[in-house]
C-alpha cells in the first residue's frame, strides 16, 4: 500500500505527526506512563494547536521545526512523570477548564459527582466549597447553576491564588481560611485531602513527585480534614464530602441523615448528610 501522502504546513518541517507519536509513545511507556499513547497524542495536539481526534485524523501532517522541539521537551518532561495537565497547564472539569500549576492538585473524575450532588439544590441557595484548590468545584457549580450564590476558601493562599485567577468575572468569593468560614450555608462542599499518611509513598509517581502533599494526606486515617469540618460546621448545615470509598462508614458516623452516593465506577464517594 502507498504512504498516505504528508500534509504540509511548512517549509522547514522535519518529522510527520505519525514519526513523532512514533518516537514518543514507545518512550513514555518505557518511563512507566500509563497511558502513553493518550499522553503523546494529548501533548502533540496541543503542540499544533489542534485537538486530538484532528491530530488522529491527519497521521501525515509535518511538524514544523519549533514545534518538534517543543514536543521533545514536553516528551521530556512527561517521561520524569510530570503530569499532562501541569506541562499543558490546564485540565477540564466538568464544562469548564481550569488552569492549573504544582501549587494545586489536578481536578479528578470523580469529583464530578460532587457537582452532580449540588444540582438539585433549590433556586438561589448559598454553596460554599471549603478546599478549593483550583476553584474547579465552585467554578462548575457556578458554571452549571448561575442562580447559585457561591463562595469558596482554601489553607492555601497559593492555591486561592491560582482559583481566583481561574474564577475571575465568575462571581464566586475565594478566601483563605483554615476550615470553613462562618457564614450561614444551604450545602457545604468539600473535597479536602483524604489520603493516609502510610498511603503516600505507594502512590503513582504523578502524584509523589509532583502535586501538593498537602493537598492530598490528612493523618494516620485520612479523616482528620474531614472529622474537623464535620465537627466545625453549625448543627443541621449539610455537608456533601468526597472521601475514600473505604472511609464511607466512618464519613456517615460523623453527620445525622447521612446517605453516600457512588462514582462512575461504582464505588462509596460522596456522603451527603448534616453537621450533628
Ligand atoms: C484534594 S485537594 C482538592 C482541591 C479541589 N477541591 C478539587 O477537587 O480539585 C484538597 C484541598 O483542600 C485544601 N485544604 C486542606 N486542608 C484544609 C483546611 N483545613 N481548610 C481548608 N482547606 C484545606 C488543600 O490546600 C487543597 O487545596
Amino acid at each position: 500500500m502507498a504512504d498516505r501522502p504528508r500534509t504540509p504546513t511548512s517549509a522547514a518541517s522535519t518529522a510527520t505527526v505519525a514519526e513523532a507519536l512514533g518516537g514518543a509513545v514507545p518512550a513514555l511507556a518505557a518511563a512507566g506512563c500509563e497511558t502513553p499513547r493518550l499522553d503523546a497524542e494529548l501533548l502533540v495536539a496541543d503542540a499544533l494547536g489542534l485537538d486530538r481526534a484532528a491530530l488522529v485524523a491527519d497521521p501525515g501532517r509535518d511538524l514544523p521545526r519549533g514545534t518538534s522541539r517543543l514536543i521533545s521537551e514536553r516528551v521530556r518532561r512527561r517521561r520524569v512523570r510530570e503530569p499532562v495537565a501541569y506541562i499543558l497547564g490546564r485540565k477540564g472539569f466538568r464544562r469548564i477548564e481550569l488552569a492549573v500549576d504544582p501549587r494545586v492538585l489536578i481536578p479528578r473524575p470523580e469529583t464530578e459527582l460532587l457537582v452532580e450532588v449540588a444540582l438539585s439544590l433549590p433556586h438561589g441557595a448559598r454553596v460554599h466549597d471549603v478546599g478549593t484548590g483550583s476553584g474547579a468545584l465552585a467554578l462548575a457549580l457556578r458554571d452549571e447553576r448561575p442562580d447559585l450564590v457561591v463562595s469558596a476558601s482554601d489553607v492555601s493562599t497559593s492555591a486561592v491564588e491560582v482559583a481566583q485567577a481561574n474564577g475571575a468575572g465568575q462571581g464566586v468569593r475565594f478566601t483563605v481560611a483554615d476550615g470553613l468560614p462562618p457564614g450561614a450555608y444551604g450545602l457545604v462542599v468539600a473535597n479536602l485531602p483524604y489520603v493516609r499518611e502510610d498511603e503516600w509513598d505507594g502512590l503513582q509517581e504523578e502524584i509523589r513527585l509532583y502535586e501538593p502533599r498537602e493537598a492530598l494526606v490528612s493523618g494516620a486515617e485520612g479523616l482528620d480534614a474531614i472529622t474537623a469540618l464535620a465537627r466545625e460546621a453549625m448543627t443541621g448545615t449539610w455537608l456533601a464530602l468526597e472521601h475514600a470509598p473505604a472511609q464511607a462508614a466512618v464519613v456517615r458516623s460523623l453527620l445525622t441523615d447521612a446517605t453516600t452516593h457512588r462514582d462512575l465506577a461504582g464505588r462509596q464517594r460522596v456522603t451527603m448528610g448534616c453537621a450533628p
